[in-house]
């Protein structure tokens, strides 16, 4: 049988890091942004998907994406990295910078994105920020997608009733258990990116 092609990245192109408006973010090209909390993965999501390690700077400290960070996938779309909310420890000022910067790009700006991808952390599951976060997002009517990552971590025994918890408290949005670290996931996620 003949499988229809799938969906690749076939390139992927850090393009700039932008706090405020830029003509990047409007020269019509589509945006796929990813938030959630500090540490919970966003930037290494998105080197699981583009197949690179260090394309979107990582840490295991919280607070390493400062910016909204723009990768150009195929020509065609950007992938959005934006800073991470919720993390308590970072000084209150430079949170309040990043929660500023979150904001502005998804709430106040003009900025339309194709698709939002809400991470979370699968073994913690939504914390009170991910709920405000989600609400948020409805509230401003966004195509929504729950990326749950960090799959690796979950002992067997407990998975299904983790992802089950997960489903139900997002309600009807979709819910894609990922992990970035052992690139569980990517296949599915990826078809998602491409979708019209
Ligand atoms: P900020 O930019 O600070 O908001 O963080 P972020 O959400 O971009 O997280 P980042 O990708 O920098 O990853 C944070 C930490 O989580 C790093 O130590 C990663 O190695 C680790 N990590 C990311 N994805 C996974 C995963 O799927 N499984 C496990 N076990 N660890 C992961
Ligand atoms: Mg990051």
């Amino acid at each position: 049988m003949i499988r229809a092609s799938v969906p690749t990245v076939t390139s992927a192109k850090f393009v700039k890091g932008v706090v405020g408006d830029d003509e990047a973010l409007d020269d019509g090209k589509a945006h796929i942004a990813l938030i959630g909390r500090s540490n919970v993965g966003k930037s290494s999501v998105i080197n699981s998907l583009v197949k690179q390690k260090n394309l979107a700077k990582t840490s295991s400290f919280p607070g390493r994406t400062k910016e909204v960070n723009l990768f150009l996938i195929n020509k065609s779309f950007y992938l959005v990295d934006l800073p991470g909310y919720g993390y308590a420890k970072t000084d209150e000022g430079g949170r309040d910078k990043l929660k500023k910067i979150i904001f502005w790009y998804l709430f106040n700006s003009h900025y339309r994105q194709k698709l939002v991808l809400l991470i979370i952390d699968a073994e913690i599951g939504l914390t009170a920020n991910d709920k405000e976060i989600l609400r948020g997002l409805e509230e401003h009517q966004k195509n929504i997608l729950i990326v749950a990552n960090k799959v690796d971590k979950i002992k067997n025994a407990v998975y299904l009733k983790k992802m089950r918890e997960i489903q139900k408290m997002v309600g009807d949005h979709k819910v894609i258990p990922y992990s970035a670290e052992k690139k569980i996931g990517v296949t599915e996620l990826t078809e998602e990116l491409f979708k019209k």
